[in-house]
């Protein structure tokens, strides 16, 4: 797991300190600083940059410290997408994640010892989150939040990960998730929130103005201004969002790109691409409905810029913190598409919860 680190001065011992912790449990330690407790600097500085790697998904995890750990818990917690807990014990570490889902945990190092300052991070690490009826009430934190602040922009690189929360993708994207749908409906909700995702996917089209004559009289309407656009699924479960995508850009052409990812070392191999011979002047959008460890999508997206691609966006239903950052550090200037950012990858290369394995749940193979 990824975790962000950063205190200011009078928490910069006890940062120290988790970090080793964090490091002994195997977790990859991204501290944002402050790195040293006798220069007084100010807390917001320090916190704001860690909760941001989270919030642009950098980070799984953040911890946090400052003197009383109320300066760092005000602070993140006005970052879009951040649930710091402020935690003096066991207890709050447990409830804050089971409850609340925290993703930033925050220490007060003049509050807190070192020894019990472990044991909050180690419960705050270990336990889940509930979901079910505390998922509703984090749903209304979001929605508060979608309506009244700006997400932070991720990635140094210039690439974006855009995450399309609208209610209908969400709505749709639950019944994915259910084991229970059959593979029929999972075709069509997958051709759904695709289609559903184009909205935001092409928002930046450039459109030029031109003279109509409706049945009343002539007026100016707006037009595409004939951009070329091109859909390239990587197979098979790419395939699955195509249809949905072209009901709304009929005139896209598509290509294909055969990558499978090797069991055992994950990383992907390549056996077939063949995209439009203009794709150096088209527009391409990648689509691949799981982004999990990232691999797939980043090799899609070389070949591509290898063939002459300049121009494209990865576009995927489900993403992986692991494989949002995976394929950003690949890719730094290439925008994510997503209907959902979810928890972790599990240890064979599935993103938890997830909905499985998408190409066999669109073609019924397993
Ligand atoms: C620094 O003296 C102190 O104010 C700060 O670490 C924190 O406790 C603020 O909430």
């Amino acid at each position: 797991m990824k975790v962000a680190v950063a205190a200011d001065h009078a928490g910069y011992v006890l940062k120290e300190e988790i970090k080793k912790y964090l490091a002994e449990r195997g977790c990859e330690v991204i501290d944002f600083g402050t790195s040293s407790a006798e220069v007084k600097v100010d807390y917001p500085d320090w916190g704001f940059k860690a909760a941001e790697a989270v919030a642009t998904h950098k980070a799984e995890r953040a911890v946090l410290v400052c003197g009383t750990g109320i300066g760092m818990s005000i602070s993140a917690n006005k970052v879009h997408g951040v649930r710091a807990a402020l935690c003096h014990d066991h207890f709050t570490a447990v409830m804050s994640r089971r409850h609340n889902d925290a993703n930033v945990l925050v220490l007060g190092a003049r509050v807190t010892g070192a020894d019990v300052a472990r044991d909050i991070t180690a419960a705050w690490l270990d336990e889940p989150f509930e979901g079910g009826r505390h998922a509703f009430r984090l749903d209304k934190i979001t929605a508060y939040e979608n309506e009244n602040s700006k997400k932070p922009e991720a990635s140094s690189g210039g690439g974006r990960t855009v995450v399309i929360d609208h209610p209908l993708v969400r709505h749709k994207l639950g019944l994915m998730r259910n084991r229970n749908t059959s593979s029929k409906d999972f075709r069509d909700l997958v051709q759904e929130v695709a289609g559903l995702m184009v909205y935001e996917v092409t928002r930046h089209l450039p459109l030029e103005e031109i003279e109509i004559e409706t049945p009343i009289e002539k007026t100016n309407v707006f037009t595409l201004s004939g951009k070329k656009l091109a859909i390239v699924p990587v197979l098979r479960a790419g395939l699955g969002m195509v249809e949905g995508i072209l009901k709304l850009i009929p005139n896209a052409k598509v290509g294909h790109i055969g990558l499978y990812r090797d069991p055992k070392t994950l990383k992907p191999v390549d056996y077939y691409c063949k995209l439009p011979s203009d794709i150096s002047e088209r527009e391409i959008f990648v689509v691949d409905p799981m982004l999990a460890t990232g691999g797939s999508a980043a090799a899609a997206v070389s070949h591509i810029m290898e063939r002459g691609g300049r121009k494209v966006s990865l576009v995927s239903l489900i993403a992986a913190p692991e494989g949002i950052a995976a394929f950003h550090e690949a890719h730094p200037n290439i925008d994510i598409f997503v209907a959902a950012v979810d928890s972790h990858l599990n240890d064979h290369g599935y993103i938890v919860p997830g909905l499985g394995d998408a190409g066999d749940r669109l073609f019924g193979t397993k």
